[in-house]
C-alpha cells in the first residue's frame, strides 16, 4: 500500500490530468443529456506521451468520491486512447440531481496520473411534468411589440436556513430575472434563439446565495427579443404575448423543500423600460423606475394580478451551451464634432453590444444615443445601411446625484456614437463605454504575422465572428436582418472554428436546422426559420446542413453529433435528388454567387463574374452527396455509402455533360464556376490541372484579383495550393486594391464587409440597402490562413486533431508566421521564421496527440532539432525526403527545428 502511494506520488509529477469539460461546458448547471460525454486534456512535461487507459468515476457526493467508496459509476481501467466525448455509461440519471466526476489516466511511457480534481454537472428538469409553475403574462391591454416591459413579481417569507436553491426559468420574449435585488446569472437574452416552437431553452441557476431568511423576493422583467419583436419585415412571429415560466426550488438545510411557482399570486406592471428592440434600440424612462421592485420590501398595491396562460412545456430544454456574456470594454477612442454639427464618440472598434451611461443631469432631460459603423465621405454620421433599423437609445433622465445605465434587451453592432441632448462633458473615458456582447465561447485560436495588414484581417475576421455569434451565426448585427443565414455560416464555419471552440454554438444551431428542416428535406434560408416556408431549398445555403456538421466532427472529433444530423443531411441531399431530373439539378430560385465582383450594376463590359445559379447547385448537390458518404463511412452506414457514391457518379456525369465543353471549358468562366468544379472533384483527373490554369489565367486576367462571391471565396486559395498554385494564393491575399481582402483593410475596416467595396475607392459609400460593415463570408480566407500559410491543420485520418498535421506553405515575402490553436488535447502551435536563408520552425503538439510534420524546402541533411540532427530525435519517425520537403510523425513535445532555406 505503502509502495504503491509513493509511486503515485512520483508519477504525478510526469503526468496530470485536467481541463475537464462534460459535454461542451465546465460544471454544467443544467442539462438534459441523458449520456453525457466527458472530455479531458493530459499534461505532460515528456515527449511522445499518448494515454494507454483511462479510469472515470462518478458519484451524487462529493465526498464520497475522494474516498472510491459509495461510487455511482465507476469505468474501471479501460484500455483506450480516447479523451474527448467519452461516454457516459452509468445508471440512469435523474432530475435535479448533481454528480461529481474525476478522471486519471494512463500514458504510454510508465506514468499514472493522480485523481483529477473533482468536476460536477447538474441535471435539469427531465419531464415537462416537473414543471410545477404555470406561464403567467400580464393582462395590460398594452403590452404589444414595441410596448413597455412587462415586469413580474412574488414576494415569500422563508423561515429556516436554505441548503441549496435553484432557479428554472424561461419566457416567451427574453428575460432578466431577479432576487431581492440581485440580478440572476450573468447571461443576457436569455433563453436564447431556437425553433420555440418546438425548442425552447429554460435556464438553471443555483440562487442559494441571493435568497435570506425572512422576507424575500423574485422577480423577471421581459423583452421583445426574437420572440415577439421585429424580425426582417415581420413581427410577432412566435406569438403576440410575452409569458414567464420561472420555478424556484429551495431546500432547506434540515431536509424539507418549498417551490415558488409563476401563478396567479404573482403581481406585473411596468415601468422604466418604456419600449425595447433589437432593431431600434431602447426608450427608458428613468422618471418611471419603480425602485426596490424586485425587494420583499416594496409594497406592490398598485400592481395587477398575472394572468395564467395555457402555453406548452413539451418543447423545454437545457441549453448545451452558455449563452451571450458581456465581454471587451471599449472607452471611446475620441470625441469629435461632425461637419454637420452632431457630437459623435469613436470607439475605435466596429463591435457588437452597447453602450453603459454613467451621467448627471436634470430629471427629464433626455439622452439620445444613435449607433453607426461608418462616417460618411464628408466625415458626418451615416446611418442609411442601417435600413429601418432606428438603432437609437433614448434615457430619460430621473435626476440623482449619479445615474447609471446600460440597454437591456436591445444590442447595436457599431463603432460611432451620435450623443445629443445631454449637457455633461462625455470625453472623459469614465462616464460613458461600450460594451461588447457574444456568445460565451472560449478563445481557442491565435494567428500573427511579420505583415501588420494581415495582423489587421485576422483581427477583423475574428470581430466579425464576434459580433455576428450572437447565440446563433447570423449574417449582419447592425440592420433589420441579424438572421441566421444559412449561406454565410457554411461558408464561415471553418474559419470560425480555428478562432473559437463553437462545437456547443454550433451543435445547437444544427439542431434547429433539423428541427425547422422542411418534411421534404428542403433546408430554410435562416435558422431559426422565421420566414414563409417557401423560403428554403437553395442552393449553397441549405448544405449547411451536410457542410456543416461534417466541419464539426474533423475539427472536434464529435461523432454523436454527426450521428444525429445524419437524418437532416441526408434528407437534405434527397430533396436535391428529388428536384433533379436526370441527376441535374436545375430548377427553383437560388441566391447564386451572392455578392461577386461585377464592375458596375450595369456592366456591359463582360467583366462581371456572374456564375450560372444551376452550375452552382449541381457542385453543391455533389459536394453534399459526398460529405454525406464521408458520415454515412464513419457511422457505419455501409448501404448509404454504396448508394450514394453511385449516385455521386451520376450528378458528376450529368454536370460534366451539361457544363464542360468539348475542350474542357466550364460555362460559366468564372473563377467561381472553375474553383467549385475542382474543389469538389466534378471532372476526371486529367481534365482538372488544365482547368486550374484556366483559373489562374482567369485570375490574371482581373489584374490578379479574385472576384468571388459568397460561394466562391472559401474555396479559392485552397483550391489555388491543391494545384500548385500558391504563388497566386499569396498574391490574391495579399492584393491590396479592389476586389481583396487587404483592400477594406486599407481603408480602415475593423471588420469584414459585406461587400468588397463597402467603401469606394473615391470614398463613396455602397448602395445603402445593402452595405453592411460586419458581415463575415469574407473572412473565410481565415481557414487557408491556419491551415496554409500557418500550416495548422487536423489530419483527415485522425480527426479532432487527434493526429495533427503541420505543413507551413511559406510564401508572399511573408517572413513570420505563427499560429496557435488549443485543441481538444491541449495547445497545438506552428511557427515559422524566414531570415539569412535559415528557415525556423518551432511547433507544439499536445499530449495524446501525434503530428505529421512537413517541413518546406528542406534537405533531410541540413535539418536540426533543438540544435542537434534531426535524426537523432527519438520521437521522430518515418522521416522521408520528399521532392523539396522533408516530412516525418513526431509525437507530442515541443520541438525548434531549423534547416538552409532558398526561396
Ligand atoms: C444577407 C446575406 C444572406 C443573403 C441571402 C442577405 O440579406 O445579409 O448575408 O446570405 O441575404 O442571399
Amino acid at each position: 500500500m505503502m509502495l504503491l502511494l509513493l509511486s503515485t506520488v512520483a508519477f504525478s509529477k510526469a503526468l496530470t490530468v485536467n481541463s475537464l469539460l462534460c459535454e461542451y461546458q465546465v460544471n454544467p448547471v443544467g442539462i438534459d443529456i441523458l449520456k453525457p460525454r466527458f472530455s479531458w486534456k493530459l499534461k505532460s512535461t515528456l515527449r511522445n506521451v499518448l494515454q494507454t487507459a483511462y479510469e472515470l468515476r462518478v458519484s451524487t457526493n462529493a465526498g464520497d468520491i475522494q474516498t472510491g467508496k459509495q461510487l455511482l459509476y465507476t469505468s474501471g481501467k479501460v484500455n483506450s486512447e480516447q479523451s474527448v466525448f467519452v461516454s457516459y455509461k452509468g445508471p440512469q440519471l435523474l432530475s435535479r440531481m448533481r454528480y461529481y466526476w474525476q478522471v486519471r489516466v494512463w500514458d504510454n511511457q510508465g506514468n499514472a496520473s493522480p485523481w483529477s480534481e473533482v468536476n460536477f454537472w447538474e441535471m435539469g428538469l427531465l419531464n415537462p411534468r416537473e414543471w410545477t409553475a404555470q406561464w403567467i403574462k400580464t393582462n395590460n391591454l398594452a403590452d404589444t411589440t414595441d410596448g413597455a416591459s412587462p415586469m413580474f413579481r412574488k414576494a415569500f417569507d422563508l423561515s429556516k436556513p436554505v441548503k441549496t436553491a435553484r432557479l428554472y426559468i424561461t419566457s416567451h420574449g427574453i428575460y432578466e430575472a431577479f432576487i431581492n435585488g440581485q440580478r440572476v446569472g450573468n447571461e443576457y437574452f436569455t433563453p436564447g434563439w431556437t425553433s420555440y416552437n418546438k425548442r425552447l431553452q429554460y435556464q438553471v441557476y443555483d440562487v442559494a446565495s441571493l435568497l435570506k431568511s425572512g422576507g424575500n423576493a423574485a422577480g423577471a422583467v421581459l423583452g421583445d427579443g426574437w420572440f415577439r419583436g421585429h424580425l426582417d419585415k415581420w413581427k410577432n412571429l412566435y406569438g403576440k404575448d410575452l409569458s414567464l415560466l420561472m420555478q424556484l426550488e429551495i431546500t432547506f438545510t434540515d431536509g424539507s423543500k418549498t417551490t415558488i411557482g409563476t401563478n396567479n399570486d404573482w403581481k406585473t406592471s411596468d415601468g422604466a423600460i418604456r419600449s425595447s428592440s433589437f432593431y431600434n434600440g431602447e426608450i427608458y424612462d428613468g422618471r418611471l423606475v419603480k425602485s426596490g421592485w424586485n425587494t420583499s420590501a416594496y409594497n406592490d398595491e398598485g400592481w395587477q394580478e398575472a394572468t395564467v396562460i395555457d402555453s406548452s412545456k413539451s418543447n423545454l430544454i437545457a441549453p448545451v451551451i452558455p449563452g451571450v456574456k458581456k465581454r471587451e470594454i471599449f472607452r471611446p477612442l475620441k470625441t469629435f464634432v461632425t461637419p454637420k454639427g452632431d457630437t459623435v464618440i469613436d470607439f475605435g472598434q466596429n463591435l457588437v453590444g452597447w453602450v453603459v451611461l454613467k451621467i448627471k443631469g436634470k430629471k427629464g432631460d433626455v439622452i439620445t444615443l444613435n449607433h453607426a459603423e461608418v462616417l460618411d465621405k464628408e466625415n458626418n454620421f451615416y446611418t442609411l445601411n442601417l435600413r429601418h433599423a432606428k438603432c437609437v437609445v433614448k434615457y430619460i433622465l430621473k435626476g440623482d446625484a449619479e445615474e447609471v445605465y446600460e440597454p437591456h434587451f436591445t444590442y447595436q453592432g457599431f463603432r460611432y456614437v451620435k450623443v445629443s441632448g445631454y449637457k455633461g462633458r462625455l470625453d472623459s473615458s469614465m462616464n460613458i463605454h461600450a460594451v461588447a456582447l457574444y456568445s460565451d465561447m472560449n478563445t481557442t485560436g491565435n494567428l500573427t504575422t511579420s505583415n501588420p495588414l494581415l495582423n489587421q484581417l485576422q483581427h477583423n475576421i475574428e470581430w466579425g465572428q464576434k459580433g455576428n455569434f450572437v447565440d446563433v451565426p447570423t449574417d449582419c448585427p447592425q440592420r433589420d436582418e441579424r438572421l441566421g443565414w444559412t449561406g454565410d455560416a457554411q461558408a464561415f464555419g471553418s474559419t470560425a472554428a480555428f478562432n473559437m471552440n463553437v462545437s456547443g454554438f454550433f451543435s445547437k444551431w444544427l439542431k434547429d436546422l433539423s428541427a425547422d428542416q422542411r418534411a421534404d428535406g428542403a433546408v430554410p434560408w435562416v435558422i431559426p426559420n422565421m420566414m414563409p416556408k417557401t423560403s428554403a431549398g437553395v442552393a449553397g445555403w441549405s448544405d449547411v446542413a451536410t457542410i456543416l456538421p461534417w466541419t464539426m466532427y474533423t475539427t472536434y472529433g464529435d461523432t454523436r453529433m454527426l450521428e444525429e444530423q445524419y437524418p437532416s443531411m441526408k434528407a437534405w441531399v434527397n430533396y436535391m435528388r428529388d428536384q433533379s431530373k436526370d441527376n441535374l439539378w436545375n430548377t427553383g430560385f437560388h441566391f447564386g454567387d451572392w455578392c461577386f465582383y461585377t464592375p458596375s450594376p450595369t456592366d456591359d463590359s463582360g467583366k462581371g463574374a456572374v456564375t450560372d445559379k444551376y452550375l452552382i447547385a449541381q457542385t453543391f448537390y455533389a459536394h453534399s452527396t459526398q460529405l454525406l458518404i464521408n458520415a454515412a463511412a464513419v457511422l457505419g452506414k455501409e448501404d448509404d455509402v454504396k448508394s450514394y457514391t453511385e449516385l455521386l457518379n451520376q450528378i458528376k456525369l450529368a454536370f460534366q455533360k451539361e457544363y464542360v465543353t468539348a475542350s474542357g471549358r466550364v460555362l460559366s468562366s468564372t473563377q467561381t464556376a472553375y474553383l467549385l468544379t475542382l474543389a469538389f472533384d466534378m471532372l476526371p483527373e486529367p481534365q482538372r490541372v488544365p482547368l486550374a490554369k484556366r483559373l489562374v489565367q482567369n485570375i490574371k486576367d482581373y489584374g490578379n484579383h479574385l472576384t468571388t462571391g459568397f460561394l466562391g471565396t472559401p474555396y479559392i486559395c485552397p483550391v489555388l495550393t491543391r494545384f500548385g498554385y500558391d504563388d497566386i494564393a499569396y498574391t490574391l491575399l495579399l492584393q491590396d486594391t479592389y476586389p481583396s481582402w487587404l483592400y477594406p483593410v486599407k481603408k480602415g475596416a475593423t471588420t469584414i464587409w459585406e461587400r468588397w467595396d463597402g467603401i469606394k475607392a473615391n470614398g463613396d459609400l455602397q448602395d445603402p440597402s445593402m452595405n453592411s460593415f460586419n458581415h463575415y463570408s469574407y473572412g473565410a480566407i481565415g481557414n487557408w490562413m491556419y491551415h496554409t500559410m500557418a500550416g495548422l491543420n487536423t489530419d483527415e485520418s485522425m480527426v479532432g486533431y487527434k493526429k495533427i498535421l503541420i505543413a507551413p506553405h511559406p510564401g508572399g515575402k511573408i517572413s513570420m508566421v505563427d499560429a496557435a490553436l488549443e485543441t481538444s488535447y491541449g495547445y497545438a502551435n506552428s511557427k515559422w521564421e524566414v531570415s539569412s536563408g535559415i528557415f525556423k520552425m518551432d511547433i507544439t503538439v499536445p499530449p495524446n496527440t501525434t503530428a505529421k510534420v512537413v517541413l518546406p524546402g528542406a534537405a533531410r541533411k541540413g535539418i536540426t532539432e533543438s540544435g542537434k540532427s534531426i535524426n537523432t530525435v527519438k520521437a521522430i519517425s518515418g522521416l522521408q525526403q520528399d521532392n523539396t520537403d522533408v516530412q516525418f510523425q513526431v509525437g507530442s513535445g515541443t520541438y525548434h527545428f531549423q534547416y538552409p532555406y532558398s526561396n
